[in-house]
């Protein structure tokens, strides 16, 4: 993955931090990470992100941007690289005015287009204090100073709490704000559903499940015995747990990048793979969820894959797969069938 723009930006000042402070990290972490700070702790709702900051030496937390460890009034500093969803960046906003001390700063990055000067503004309103805001490049710093007394809080859509949101015919799905496409179905995935095969799998594994859309589909349709989802962002995890239980699924919900420690082999294996990473497009992860997908799926077993309709998915398989089939094209989306 190339290294954010807006990211980079707040290298050197994390670099820099002497004071207690925290590194808000989301799906722009990973690539080129500086060497450890022990003043500046780590917290990122992405495992594979965590998982690597923490083999670099740094003190990394991986949850649903859960601040319960850090006091209030207890940091000094707090970097943020905006995210794309506008509840978790308020989230983050509102968690400053409550982490920070007095005088403390709340350090955030991004492009124009990206909102970061409403941002800005919207913090410096939270926060009660001082905003300075820099221009660099194609790129904007919002240094935004934590005042004597903050305002109210930003509308944040209540992010921690999961909701019955989705309604899928009878079926309800618990999601919240934070994670994938949190608040519908899917199309690309709602056709994948429309082609699961005939079969009565034994085992089933969601690769990339989101809140479990399509774990519950195979469950409910196809009856297998267990189903093993992962996914690499903590919200989806939690959304995914919760509509197993709802939906009497029997399985496991586990955190992974790209199924990694998912073990043994499984007759079919499903998955719609991230296509948008970040503000970016990211076409390295296809590769992996195949091959992750090649692992996992038993001979004799398949997997389904449902990729944006110019994807060179098939491109991508021939690596892997002995036979790969289309089975839906509607235009937008293509439904591929992959064999060993
Ligand atoms: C297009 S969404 C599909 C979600 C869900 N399967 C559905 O049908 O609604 C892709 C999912 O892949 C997850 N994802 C992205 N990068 C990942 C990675 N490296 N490892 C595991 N999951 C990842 C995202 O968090 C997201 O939930």
């Amino acid at each position: 993955m190339n290294q954010d723009g807006a990211l980079a930006l707040l290298l050197p000042l994390i670099h820099a931090q002497r004071a207690p402070a925290l590194w808000v990290l989301g799906e722009h972490g990973g690539a080129g990470m500086p060497a450890p700070n022990a003043a500046v702790a780590v917290l990122s709702n992405r495992v594979d992100v965590s998982d690597e900051m923490r083999a670099a030496g740094w003190a990394a937390q991986f949850s649903d941007f859960d601040f319960a460890p850090w006091p209030a009034g207890s940091l000094e500093a707090i970097f943020f690289r905006v995210a794309k969803e506008k509840p978790v960046v308020h989230h983050v906003i509102n968690a400053a005015a409550e982490r920070l001390a007095p005088g403390g700063r709340l350090l955030l990055s991004g492009a124009k287009q990206q909102g970061i000067k409403t941002y800005a503004k919207h913090a410096a309103e939270r926060l009660g204090g001082a905003l300075e805001f820099r221009k660099m490049g194609h790129q904007y710093l919002a240094v935004v100073q934590r005042g004597a007394a903050v305002g109210a809080a930003l509308d944040d859509r209540d992010y921690p709490r999961l909701r019955p949101v989705i309604e899928d015919g009878t079926l309800r799905y618990l999601t919240k704000p934070g994670l994938y496409g949190w608040d519908k179905v899917d199309a690309g995935s709602a056709l994948l559903v429309a082609h699961l095969p005939d079969c009565a799998p034994q085992r089933v594994c969601d690769l990339g499940c989101g809140y479990g859309y399509l774990s519950v589909q195979a469950w409910l349709k196809l009856q297998p015995q267990q189903v093993v989802a992962s996914d690499n962002n903590a919200a989806a995890v939690l959304a995914c747990c919760a509509n197993f239980a709802a939906h009497g699924v029997a399985g496991e919900v586990c955190a992974a990048d790209c199924g990694t420690g998912i073990e043994g082999v499984f007759d079919l294996v499903l998955c719609n793979p991230p296509f948008h990473q970040g503000f970016g497009v990211e076409y390295d992860l296809t590769e992996r969820f195949v091959a992750a997908a090649r692992r996992l799926t038993a001979q004799g077993g398949q997997a389904l894959f449902v990729t944006n309709a110019f994807l060179p998915i098939e491109k991508v398989a021939r690596r892997h797969y002995a036979r790969i089939t289309t089975l839906a094209d509607d235009g937008r989306f293509r439904v591929t069938q992959l064999m060993p």
